[in-house]
């Protein structure tokens, strides 16, 4: 399937611009830029698809949107309405102008996409921290950049305690879910990202080595557009990875984290996308991410190497939250 063909579904009039005609944003930190979910240094991303005013539909929903409706960042698109308990203000609808409603992001179901977090059933004590840190500036990104980021930074400085003490008990009652899935392979699909907010393949031919990298995306780049919460994806990581990860977590992360990676003094980390570990591993690296309790992990990951960061995302990923 070509470029072309996978966007072609949303009826879209998508115009690849020349790549001299792009307002490229910021694309920092490139090695990593998989994991940051951005483009490639140089690689123009696909544009958002522009909305002909038709009703969409995803399976198993009788509910019907256009895409400007899903897009509402002031009432989060709810596919699924039976599925979760009902949702507090500030999850479904934000608070103008700069608080995006929670669900937007991260789902009305809580598991939220490899450009953000797998934040269903966290502890409530972790998110409320959380939240608090990214609002004081104490935990940040090394791609404050992306477009994920800088609108997250904007919601979060906003928020007062009362909706971060609602938004912390949504989504911590949720039960934990995830609807991503681990492969192993040497060979990947090529990708480009999409309005550097997602990766999705660029054919469903062409190939390339994976290397040291993981590539995780939308199994249907047309359902993560319109944020259908049941979207899966796909982890793509080096052969060998979820055992030697396994090892890896045996002897250092499950003391913290828990069985499993169920949870324990530090969060759920089983279920979650690989790009988001491996950002917050990279992110305590750097000391970006230096909240009240990033002191547990600064031994951790201090001379903590990339492949070894792939294959406890790997591992961590490929576990049932
Ligand atoms: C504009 C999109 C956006 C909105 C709105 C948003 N978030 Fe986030 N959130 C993000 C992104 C992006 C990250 C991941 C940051 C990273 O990759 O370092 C994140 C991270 C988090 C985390 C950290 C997860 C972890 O495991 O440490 C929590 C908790 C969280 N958000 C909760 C919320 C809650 C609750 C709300 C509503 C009050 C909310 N978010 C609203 C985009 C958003
Ligand atoms: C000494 C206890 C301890 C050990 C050992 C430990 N962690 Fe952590 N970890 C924590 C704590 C506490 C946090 C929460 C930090 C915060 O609030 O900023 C955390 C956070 C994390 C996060 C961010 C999760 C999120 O949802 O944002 C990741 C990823 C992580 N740890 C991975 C690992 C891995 C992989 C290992 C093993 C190599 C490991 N940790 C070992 C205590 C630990």
């Amino acid at each position: 399937m070509k470029l072309f063909d996978a966007i072609k579904p949303l009826g879209l009039a998508v115009i690849l611009l020349p790549l001299s005609f792009v307002q490229l944003p910021a694309q920092e930190p490139s090695p990593l830029h998989w994991a940051y979910q951005i483009s490639a240094p140089g690689v123009a991303p696909v544009p958002a698809t522009k909305d002909d005013g038709s009703q969409r539909r995803v399976p198993d929903s009788m509910v019907s949107m256009t895409l400007s409706q899903t897009r509402d960042r002031f009432n989060a698109p709810d596919w699924h309405p039976a599925s979760h308990p009902p949702m507090p203000q500030i999850v479904l609808n934000g608070r103008r102008p700069d608080t995006h409603a929670c669900a937007f992001c991260h789902r009305a179901e809580g598991q939220g996409g490899a450009e953000n977090a797998n934040i269903s059933g966290l502890d409530k004590g972790y998110i409320i921290r959380q939240l608090k840190e990214i609002r004081s500036a104490a935990r940040r990104s090394a791609s404050d950049q992306r477009a994920s980021m800088i609108t997250k930074h904007l919601m979060a400085a906003s928020l007062t305690d009362d909706e971060i003490e609602a938004g912390a008990s949504y989504f911590a009652d949720l039960p934990a879910r995830s609807t991503l899935k681990v492969v192993e392979t040497d060979i990947v699909p090529k990708t480009i990202n999409y309005m550097g907010l997602f990766t999705a393949a660029l054919t469903g031919a062409e190939t390339e080595p994976l290397g040291e990298r993981i590539i995780e995306m939308p199994d249907d780049p047309e359902r993560f557009e319109l944020r259908d919460t049941r979207t899966t994806f796909t982890a793509y990581v080096p052969r060998g990875s979820i055992e030697r990860g396994k090892a890896l977590a045996a002897e250092g992360c499950v003391a913290c984290h828990g069985e499993g990676l169920k949870g324990g003094i530090g969060p759920r980390l089983a279920g979650q996308y690989t790009s988001y570990t491996v950002r917050q591993l990279n992110d305590f690296k750097i000391g970006k991410r230096a909240g009240e309790q990033a002191g547990s992990m600064a031994g951790v990951v201090e001379k903590l190497p990339l492949s070894d960061m792939i294959a406890l995302a790997a591992y961590a990923a490929s576990l049932t939250p």
